[in-house]
């Protein structure tokens, strides 16, 4: 019966839609080579199992990563930043949270070369045109019409809680969790992660934690401060 009641104590999320990025992307340069970062996506896996566990109706809008599927997570494979803006533009169409755990590249080719580059044996420097991609979380945060509860990450090596303070007002995000990328044992890779979250209200550091267990605490946390459904 204990065990019973601290498994609905903590179904916070019950009849709530969630959706999640999570991951890296890839922006592709020609048919064999592309342009991505080191994000493993556990961050985002973790976040879509919790609020699974939470009992929310979970998407998972995953980046190329080698994570099982959470158990009882709709999962949507994603490659490139344009795709994964596209997904998570139609799940936030109908979801009450949207959480930007994914580390979108900032930039892709301008082109995508039919054929694969060749390298130039007269050329000893190369230029690379980029194009700036969108700002997935900005846009859903954006909307005036079906904007669900938008959550952020910042990942910083300076300056942490200024950063993601100008990142919460500059998305108009409703909360964001920051985290020091540049501290031992934290961050991109690690299974440990200390985190500040950051609201309207201010702002609360939490000690270092597994990511398992700190993506229960941010479930939590995300579910107490989502405003209740109609
Ligand atoms: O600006 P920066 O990339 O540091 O912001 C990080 C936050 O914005 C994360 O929540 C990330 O998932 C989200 N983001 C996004 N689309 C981008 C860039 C970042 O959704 N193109």
């Amino acid at each position: 019966a204990e065990t019973e009641a601290l498994f609905h104590l903590n179904r916070t999320l019950v009849g709530r839609r969630v959706a999640v990025t999570a991951g890296p992307t890839r922006e592709a340069l020609d048919p064999v080579r592309f342009l991505s970062n080191h994000s493993s996506g556990k961050m985002g896996f973790a976040l879509a199992a919790a609020a699974q566990r939470a009992g929310a109706e979970v998407t998972l809008i995953a980046g190329p990563v080698n994570l099982p599927t959470p158990e009882g997570v709709r999962r949507v494979d994603v490659v490139s930043a344009l795709e994964m803006r596209d997904a998570a533009e139609r799940a936030a169409d109908h979801c009450d949270i949207f959480i930007a755990a994914a580390a979108v590249a900032d930039y892709r080719p301008q082109a995508v070369a039919q054929q694969k580059i060749k390298k130039k044996a007269d050329r000893g420097e190369e230029t690379l045109a980029l194009v700036k991609n969108p700002d997935i979380v900005a846009g859903i945060a954006a909307r005036t019409d079906s904007r669900p509860f938008t959550v952020g990450f910042a990942a910083e090596t300076e300056k942490v809680i200024e950063h993601a303070q100008d990142k919460l007002t500059r998305k108009n995000l409703d909360m964001i969790i920051a985290n020091d990328v540049s501290a031992a044992d934290s961050g991109f890779n690690s299974d440990r992660n200390t985190v500040t979250i950051i609201d309207s209200s201010g702002c609360e550091t939490l000690p270092p934690t597994l990511k398992t267990e700190l993506a229960d605490q941010l479930i939590a946390m995300i579910a107490a401060r989502a405003p209740a459904q109609e």
